[in-house]
């Protein structure tokens, strides 16, 4: 008897990732452009969408947009099985959100490098956008991606209606906004030096990241029709795998090392800044990450989602990866 176990019908989360990334990096690269949009006479300077670009193309581990797919891959196979005879959700709209929601990501790195915040040199394996380009250019150019994502989310294109549109640019300012990444990062800076309570470190992070991770996730969903129930599985996992990157981010800043991560290693104790490492320590933390991805996958089993195996896979990336 052939005892090997069958992999054929197991989800492969490397290619289904590599299926979506191609796609998304396609995207980004067309819509990244100096070029002038349609009905609009004029183009952007070269300099600046040079550093756009620089800031967003080739580099990091996407998993922003990953999750916006995922969400939506899930929300749309189930809702095709309920009912085949409704049009399928369409895939500009998750694609749109997906990069989006990176560019905003990407903008915040810029701002987060800059001498003024993290004051860092290296990301995503390259100098960071000010020390290439100058502090006043890696301004702009984060303001600029906060302005396009806005943009992605507002075509003029039939398939994506109004009422869609506002909800998906409602969830991604706030998650942005200053009770979501901004306000996150205004309380990180005024922390650094001092001891928060878990409850305080908690409520910075879900701000300063588990925000935009958790709208991913949610805008994924809203390009389909998700039901409240799974809506509201969808928010509590989103929740979880949100806190939980932060807390993994923390961890990674102590045991990796720069040429892994691409971005300064031991930065979080050089700079004195409150962690879930400083807090918690290294065994705590890491098993409280592990808490976290159970509480997310605990979440899709409540959802009444059939297809979540790459929330699932993503979950798990989120909590055990090495960069
Ligand atoms: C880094 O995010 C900043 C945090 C929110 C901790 P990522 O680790 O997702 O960075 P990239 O996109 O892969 O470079
Ligand atoms: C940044 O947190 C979160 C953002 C909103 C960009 P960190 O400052 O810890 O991120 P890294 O470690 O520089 O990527
Ligand atoms: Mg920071
Ligand atoms: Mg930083
Ligand atoms: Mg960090």
């Amino acid at each position: 008897m052939d005892t090997r176990v069958k992999t054929e019908s197991a989800f492969d989360l490397g290619a289904w990732s590599a299926r979506h990334l191609d796609g998304v990096e396609r995207a980004l690269e067309r819509w990244v452009t100096a070029e002038a949009p349609a009905g609009v006479d004029h183009g952007a300077p070269a300099e600046l969408v040079e550093a756009m670009r620089y800031a967003v193309l080739d580099g990091g581990k996407r998993l922003r947009p990953l999750l916006v797919m995922a969400a939506w891959e899930a929300v749309t196979s189930d809702r095709v099985g309920a009912d085949a005879t409704r049009p399928a959700v369409p895939h500009e709209a998750a694609l749109r959100a997906a990069c989006a929601v990176e560019l905003i990501h990407a903008y915040s790195l810029v701002h987060d490098d800059m001498p003024c915040m993290d004051n860092d040199v290296l990301r995503r394996g390259k100098p960071t956008v000010h020390v290439k380009f100058g502090e006043a250019s890696a301004l702009l150019a984060g303001d600029a991606l906060q302005a396009l994502a806005f943009e992605l989310l507002t075509p003029e294109l039939e398939g994506m209606p109004a009422e869609r549109q506002a909800r998906l640019c409602r969830l991604l300012a706030r998650a942005a906004g200053s009770a979501g990444m901004a306000g996150g990062q205004a309380i990180d800076l005024a922390s650094v030096g001092v001891s928060l309570t878990e409850s305080q470190l908690r409520d910075m992070h879900r701000l300063k990241t588990g925000a935009l991770l958790q709208a991913s996730v949610m805008m994924g969903a809203a390009c389909g029709d998700a039901s409240a129930e799974a809506q509201a599985a969808l928010k509590t996992y989103g929740a979880a795998i949100g806190l939980a990157f932060q807390v993994v981010d923390d961890i990674l800043d102590v045991t990796a090392d720069s040429a892994t991560l691409g971005k300064t290693a031991g930065k979080d104790a050089d700079q004195d800044k409150p962690t879930y490492v400083s807090v918690l320590g290294l065994e705590r933390s890491a098993a409280h990450a592990q808490e976290l991805l159970g509480q997310a996958l605990a979440a899709l089993a409540q959802s009444g989602l059939r297809n979540t195996q790459a929330l699932q896979g993503l979950a798990n990336m989120v909590v055990n990866r090495s960069c």
